[in-house]
C-alpha cells in the first residue's frame, strides 16, 4: 500500500479549513480535523470536506468507558468520517466497544471507518507521564501497538522512528500513522521526534499527518505536492 498524506486542518474555524482544503484540492486526498476545529464547528465542517471529496480523519482521541466511547465512534461513523482514533490505555472492552461502535454506524454493506489507537502521545518523554516506576515511553509505545493488534483495532498513531519496530512485531497490515513529519529544510515548530516524509516512508508509516509545513507555507498546494513527491521517489 503506497503511503497517504493526511494533511492536519489546525485552524479556529470552517470558513479558514475549507478555504485551505479547497486550496489543495487534486494534491491531498486526506484532511484530519482535530480538538481545535471540531469543537468550534462540528459536523458541518465534516460534511464540507465530505461534499469537496476528501477523506477525513477525526482525531479526537476518545477515552472513556466503553459504553460511551462506542456511541462516540458510532456517531463519527455515521458523520461519514474514514478513520478515527481512541486511546489503546482505555485497555480491551473499550477498543472492543470502539469496533462495536464503527460498524453499528453504517448501513450494511458500507465500509466502517479504521479505528487507530494513539500508544503513547510523541509529546511525553521519559519523565512525563505521571505513573511512579513507568517504563520508558517508547517502550511502552511498542507494548501498547502490540495489545492494540491483539484487540483487533485496525492500527496506531505513532512517531516515524518507532514504526519500524511497530511493523515488525504487529505484522505489514498493521496501520501506522505518523505526524511529526518535517521536510529537511522545515522549521521543527514544537516537534520533537521529527523524521523527514522519505525516512517515514522507508520506516513502514502508511499515513503522514502534516500540519505547518503545508498550511504555513507561501504555496500550500506546491509544499503538498513536494512532499507527496519525497514520499513516492524518496529526495
Ligand atoms: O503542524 P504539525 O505538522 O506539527 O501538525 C501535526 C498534527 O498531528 C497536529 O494536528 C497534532 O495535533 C497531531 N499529532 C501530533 N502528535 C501526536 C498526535 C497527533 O503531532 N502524537
Amino acid at each position: 500500500m503506497m503511503a497517504e498524506l493526511v494533511v492536519a486542518l489546525d485552524f479556529k474555524d470552517a470558513k479558514s479549513s475549507l478555504a485551505m482544503a479547497k486550496s489543495l484540492k487534486g494534491a491531498a486526498l486526506w484532511m484530519k480535523v482535530g480538538l481545535e476545529l471540531f469543537t468550534a464547528e462540528g459536523p458541518a465542517v465534516i460534511s464540507g470536506l465530505k461534499e469537496m471529496g476528501f477523506k477525513v480523519f477525526l482525531d479526537l482521541k476518545f477515552f472513556d468507558i466503553p459504553n460511551t466511547v462506542q456511541g462516540a465512534v458510532r456517531s463519527a461513523a455515521r458523520l461519514g468520517v474514514d478513520m478515527v482514533n481512541i486511546h489503546a490505555l482505555g485497555g480491551e472492552r473499550m477498543a472492543q466497544a470502539a469496533m462495536a461502535g464503527c460498524v453499528e454506524g453504517v448501513a450494511d454493506g458500507v465500509q466502517p471507518p479504521l479505528v487507530l489507537a494513539v500508544t503513547i502521545l510523541t509529546s511525553m518523554a521519559a519523565g512525563d507521564l505521571p505513573v511512579d516506576g513507568a517504563p520508558e515511553p517508547s517502550e511502552m509505545a511498542l507494548d501498547l501497538a502490540v495489545k492494540a493488534k491483539q484487540y483487533g483495532l485496525n492500527g496506531v498513531v505513532c512517531s516515524g522512528l518507532e514504526a519500524e519496530r511497530i511493523k515488525s512485531a504487529c505484522g505489514p497490515e498493521f496501520i501506522c500513522l505518523t505526524p511529526g513529519i518535517r521536510p529537511a529544510a522545515s522549521a521543527g515548530d514544537d516537534q520533537r521526534r521529527v523524521v523527514t516524509p522519505a525516512q517515514a516512508v522507508k520506516n513502514g508509516s502508511n499515513f503522514l499527518v502534516v500540519g505547518r509545513p503545508i498550511t504555513g507555507a507561501a504555496s500550500p498546494r506546491d509544499a503538498a505536492l513536494a512532499i507527496i513527491e519525497e514520499m513516492e521517489h524518496g529526495v
